[in-house]
């Protein structure tokens, strides 16, 4: 039967087949250490999971305005206004089924077939792939490890062309952990005005930052950057509500309207009791973001620590989300773990799932050759295990 040409030439997500594979290895009875998933290995905070129980009870079960329910929209602009300073309003809010939705809207929002978007790389992996799917043309912008991978407004000016319709911004960045400092942003920001480029800001891991770095909205350079920007954020990371689904925009009145109109043929409303939990997470105390936070520094100094002591490995250190982002090309050709040479990254983590049981995803799949992710959302015991046997498998 006939498929979709725009979807056959989709690749599937390399980092859910990353963890496909090392679940296939466990089915065997293989202990896997795995550092391939993006998700917090925290259960969902009681008080946001008791609000859900009582959305339940209170028979908030049956379908919701199709973009969200209002007071989950006025909690989002209350939250941003608290946090960042910047205010928007409940008309310019979609809450949809999660971040990765609310990118696929806001790309459909704004392109066409023609168009072209500037993505910097290292990007998360469905960037691209989301892009493509509206006809337009990803635009790949290399960044460099020497440069913590930040977009610098030289490369950001250079890449755009009279087709260019969006520039795509993720910090925390994923799969880096690159906290853009707030000078570039500000350089950035006088492009996109000057330039009347929008930009589609990924701020999904904005609660997961350590010290010494600090996190800006790009909303936050005065009112021509917001009107050009669209926000994406949602509940998944901060509060460790992979599961429930709730992600939201944050545009401008003709944009925000256009993602609206398109989401109540797609999809309806997001679930309504997540919803509800959502709210309960804006809403309620925020030291459950905080402690996960100081944990998962913790066990971003061990991580950083431990790949600083392995020779021939280079890496920008993170200063937010939960990923180590780092170089193995000078591995690249030599016998490791017991086994052949590797050639590329990918090669590489494949060599190191059969060899030495950890998984890992490889950069190939972040437009990033050379390079590989872990992913520190694990516990420390699982830390330990994993980077002892990485240390082995490189050892020869
Ligand atoms: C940079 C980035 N954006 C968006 C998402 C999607 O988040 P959600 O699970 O809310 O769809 C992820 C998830 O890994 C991500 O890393």
């Amino acid at each position: 039967m006939y498929t979709s040409s725009l979807v056959n030439q989709l690749k599937p997500s390399e980092t859910l087949a990353a963890a496909a594979k090392a679940r296939e290895l466990r089915s065997r009875g293989i202990d896997v250490l795995e550092f391939t998933v993006g998700e917090p290995d925290f259960i969902t905070p009681q008080h946001i999971r008791e609000a859900a129980k009582a959305a339940m009870d209170a028979g908030h079960t049956r379908y919701t305005a199709a973009t969200g329910i209002q007071e989950l929209k006025q909690a989002i602009c209350d939250a941003f206004r608290r946090d960042h300073g910047v205010s928007w309003k409940p008309s310019e809010v979609t809450v949809s089924n999660g971040a990765k939705h609310c990118l696929h809207n806001a790309l459909v929002a704004c392109c066409e077939p023609g168009d072209e978007v500037i993505i910097p790389t290292p990007y998360w992996v469905s960037y691209s792939a989301l892009v493509e799917l509206t006809g337009a043309k990803p635009v790949l912008v290399e960044t460099a490890e020497k440069d913590g991978f930040f977009l610098s407004p030289e490369q950001f000016r250079k890449a755009i062309t009279p087709r260019t319709r969006l520039m795509m911004l993720n910090s925390p960045s994923n799969p880096t952990g690159g906290v853009y400092p707030v000078e570039t942003l500000r350089g950035l920001a006088d492009v996109a005005v000057e330039k009347d480029i929008t930009v589609l800001s990924d701020e999904i891991y904005d609660k997961l930052i350590y010290p010494g770095h600090e996190f800006r909205t790009f909303a936050s350079f005065g009112e021509e950057v917001r009107k050009r920007t669209v926000i994406v954020n949602g509940v998944s990371k901060a509060y460790a509500m992979t599961g429930w689904r709730i992600g939201w925009t944050l545009a401008p009145e003709n944009v925000s309207a256009a993602i609206n109109k398109l989401q109540s043929q797609q999809t309806s409303n997001p679930c309504s009791v997540s919803q509800y939990a959502a709210l309960a997470a804006l809403n309620g105390p925020q030291e459950c973001v905080s402690e996960m936070c100081r944990e998962f520094a913790k066990r971003r100094d061990y991580v950083v620590s431990r790949l600083r002591a392995i020779p021939g490995l280079s890496f920008a250190e993170p200063g937010g989300a939960f990923y180590a982002f780092f170089n193995v090309s000078s591995y690249f050709g030599k016998p490791l773990g017991g086994g052949a040479a590797v050639l590329n990254a990918t090669d590489f983590c494949t060599a190191l799932l059969e060899r030495a049981h950890v998984a890992l995803v490889s950069g190939d799949a972040f437009g990033a050759p050379g390079y590989v992710r872990l992913s520190f959302a694990a516990s420390m015991e699982l830390l330990v295990r994993g980077l002892d046997a990485i240390e082995k498998f490189l050892a020869g």
